[in-house]
């Protein structure tokens, strides 16, 4: 029940509003630590809801003021979208306050000519400066926003919905080993705060509301750990050949659930995508999504005579 609601607030709502929680920004986060030292991070798509005005509307920008020591970061930019409005920038790089300590309190607000959008070419030249770029970005605009990131060859750690694995546009980045999964939320349901004006949510808390989201994970293209995890699930294919039926118009077999992927299954295998969170590229090879041997099919590979949900083709490496 809870998943199909969470899907329909993501879907329905049609609005961006969803506030990452503290606790799911530091247990991702903090496994990248090492890759923030001397770095400029931008929060592109994050308010910090003005200084002293009560709690942040960014976790984000919240997280990384508590870290900005102990990680050494260099610079923290933070500007977030005002329809219709001038911005404002959220700077921190020192003590501003003289209290020996560089924390949100240091943070500097300094207003933007135009409305914050993430492709304004004031938020552009920010992106220029940036090194690693870390937010929750729109759901609405993912497609258009990764494409940035691309573009300005920038290295990242964002939030997405997992069904855009699937997008024409992002598939590509994914096979090609130039974006993975991170190595948290791969439960993928999640409670995100919302503002007090959305009327789907799903609980409150000390007045604040909240939706649960489904599906959401992490991407990045920033190394971590969990990617060299080889992956062994105890399952093989001799003997219970039957468990794994071919699909109807090409040589791969369907692995209905990622527990079940046989190891000893040296050919094409149909896998659901939330294998992506077990994937280790020294491990398995990406052929495609769903008929890896068309461009793009849009829909999953035919068992019996019916399309199946997503698929993606893989292959276990030689002598992996
Ligand atoms: C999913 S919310 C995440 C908010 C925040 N980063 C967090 O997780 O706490 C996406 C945010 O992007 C903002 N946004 C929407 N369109 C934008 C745009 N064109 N440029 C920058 N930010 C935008 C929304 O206002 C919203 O606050």
């Amino acid at each position: 029940m809870r998943k199909n609601t969470g899907l329909i607030v993501a879907n329905t709502a049609k609005k961006d509003e969803f506030y990452t929680s503290y606790d799911d920004i530091k247990k991702e986060l903090v496994n990248y630590a090492k890759y923030f030292k001397g770095k400029v991070i931008y929060c592109n798509c994050d308010d910090h809801y003005g200084i002293g005005k009560g709690t942040p509307k960014s976790n984000f920008i919240k997280y990384l003021a508590d870290n900005f020591q102990a990680f050494g970061i260099k610079k923290v930019i933070a500007t977030h979208y005002e329809a219709g409005k001038k911005s404002t920038m959220y700077i921190l790089n020192k003590d501003n306050t003289g209290d020996g300590i560089i924390c949100s309190e240091d943070i500097e607000e300094i207003p933007l000519k135009s409305d914050g959008d993430f492709r304004s070419a004031e938020c552009i030249e920010l992106l220029k400066q940036a090194d690693i770029v870390i937010t929750n970005p729109p759901f609405s605009l993912f497609r258009e926003y990764v494409a940035q990131l691309m573009e300005y060859k920038k290295k990242f750690i964002i939030i997405g919905n997992q069904n855009a694995i699937t997008y024409k546009e992002f598939f590509p980045l994914i096979k090609a080993n130039k974006v993975w999964l991170g190595m948290t939320m791969d439960s993928s349901n999640r409670w995100f705060a919302v503002p007090d004006d959305y009327e789907q949510y799903h609980k409150i808390e000390n007045g604040v509301k909240y939706a649960f989201v489904a599906g959401v994970v992490w991407f990045t293209n920033l190394p971590h750990s969990k990617r060299n995890e080889k992956l062994e699930t105890g399952k093989t294919y001799h003997g219970f050949e039957s468990m794994y039926p071919k699909y109807d118009n090409y040589d791969a077999i369907e692995v209905g659930t990622v527990r079940n992927m046989p190891m000893d299954y040296d050919g094409l295998m149909g896998v659901p995508i939330s294998f992506l969170h077990k994937y280790n590229p020294e491990q398995f090879e990406i052929l495609g999504l769903d008929d890896h041997r068309v461009e793009w099919r849009g829909r999953g590979p035919d068992l019996n005579g019916k399309a199946l949900y997503r698929r993606i083709i893989i292959r276990k490496k030689q002598g992996a």
